[in-house]
């Protein structure tokens, strides 16, 4: 049997690769701290399960490609209190943001085509440009800078006749960086001058610690060109649900997507109940779930600003940030880290920087961070790592 190239070309997730070295350190007795992986350990809203329960159906039937209506309407009214105008009819529920991501990179780009998306990014971009052919142009930015965008002429002069999209994580997994107004109109002129797609994958909306949180769906001179990228996973702690959306005022666009989820006949359905109910959950949980992270954020930082040669920015949303380590090769390190090293029994894991990368040889001594851990274990884990730089043999 011949396996495609395309799914060769497939890269292993970073964020998940070294979960067998993982499992090895605690069928040793190791206890790990997970700083690799974004999932929450906040509890996700009782409303959730609750609404599953009082589920009464005799037959878990098949439901509407497009979503279930409540599911939809409780969405457009969420983006409504967001001052975003998007009506049912703009609104497709998805497996996750990542099955809207997908679908929104096939319905835009052919084989050859490509993305600009600005480098280091969410690992899994580079899955869903290659399996379909697609192309990441990757756009740098840098620690030195908090990861804000380069100037305008430098986005510009990377736009080619392939060009069909610009891919924006806003807030961003993994550098924590979120956009000004000022960045957000230089890509609103570009999408608009050269008529692009703009994907903005907006799942960690809710989380942002300094400043006032804007989404390109308040910019009306966009909206035409815009497809936002959404999901309960991390706003409601429920990556398990697999409920997410994909949403734009372009009905030509959502004519080709509506094909896409006939193919996949519908999302599930009991998930698509409990995910509705969750659209009531008070604004209290949001907030207090915020607060906590902001703690989180401001451990972390404090944490790592202690150990010598190591480089971080300050990120400003979503639970992530990267750093620069003094070490040969944070691939090599997080390997050791659990092979070979344990504080009292007690190490640590992160996730490889050079998988948030697509241009070859960066991020070779970066690493993602996620703080999705108790302030007190954030620390432990931090410090931990302080102690394995010491003594790690490829250390710089
Ligand atoms: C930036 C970004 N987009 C999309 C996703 C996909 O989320 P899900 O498919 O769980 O909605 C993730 C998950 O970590 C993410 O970090």
């Amino acid at each position: 049997m011949k396996i495609s190239q395309r799914v060769q070309a497939l890269t292993t997730s970073p964020i998940r690769r070294l979960s067998p070295y993982a499992a090895a350190a605690k069928a040793k007795g190791k206890k790990v701290y997970h700083l690799n992986i974004g999932q929450p350990d906040i509890e996700t809203p009782e409303l959730f399960m609750d609404s599953i329960r009082k589920f009464d159906e005799k037959v878990i039937a098949y439901s509407n490609s497009k979503g279930e209506e409540c599911l939809v309407d409780a969405i457009s009214k969420y983006y409504k209190e967001w001052d975003m105008p998007f009506e049912p009819a703009d609104i497709y529920v998805t497996n996750g943001g990542s099955e809207a991501l997908r679908f929104a990179v096939l319905a835009l780009c052919d084989p050859g085509d490509e993305i600009l998306v600005f480098e280091p990014f969410y690992a899994n971009y580079n899955s869903f440009a290659r399996e379909n052919n697609v192309i990441i142009k990757a756009i740098p930015t840098s620690v030195e800078n908090g990861y804000h965008l380069p100037e305008e002429k430098v986005i510009e002069a990377a736009i080619t006749p392939k060009t069909r999209a610009i891919l924006l994580t806003n807030p961003s997994n993994p550098t924590g960086v979120v956009y000004s107004k000022e960045e957000m109109e230089i890509i609103a002129r570009l999408v608009c001058k050269y008529d692009l797609g703009l994907i903005s994958d907006e799942v960690y909306r809710e989380f942002v610690y300094d400043g006032k949180y804007i989404s390109f769906g308040t910019m009306p001179e966009v909206l035409d060109n815009l497809i936002i990228i959404d999901s309960v996973s991390k706003r409601y702690s429920a990556c398990g649900a697999r409920i997410g959306c994909i949403i734009s005022k372009n009905a030509q666009f959502q004519q080709q997507i509506l094909k896409c989820c006939q193919a996949r006949l519908c999302s599930p359905i009991l998930e698509q109940v409990g995910a509705t109910a969750l659209y009531s959950t008070p604004t209290s949980y949001l907030d207090a779930v915020n607060k906590e992270y902001k703690k989180r954020r401001d451990t972390i930082k404090a944490a790592l600003e202690k150990l010598p040669g190591v480089t971080s920015s300050n990120p400003k949303g979503a639970f992530y940030l990267m750093v620069k380590l003094p070490v040969d090769d944070a691939e090599k390190f997080a390997i050791w880290l659990l092979e070979s090293f344990d504080v009292n029994g007690e190490t640590v894991m992160f996730a490889p920087g050079n998988g948030f990368y697509s241009t070859p040889g960066c991020g070779i001594d970066e690493a993602r961070l996620a703080y999705v851990l108790k302030c007190e274990d954030i620390e432990k884990a931090i410090a931990i790592l302080g102690e394995g730089l010491k003594v790690y043999p490829g250390r710089k």
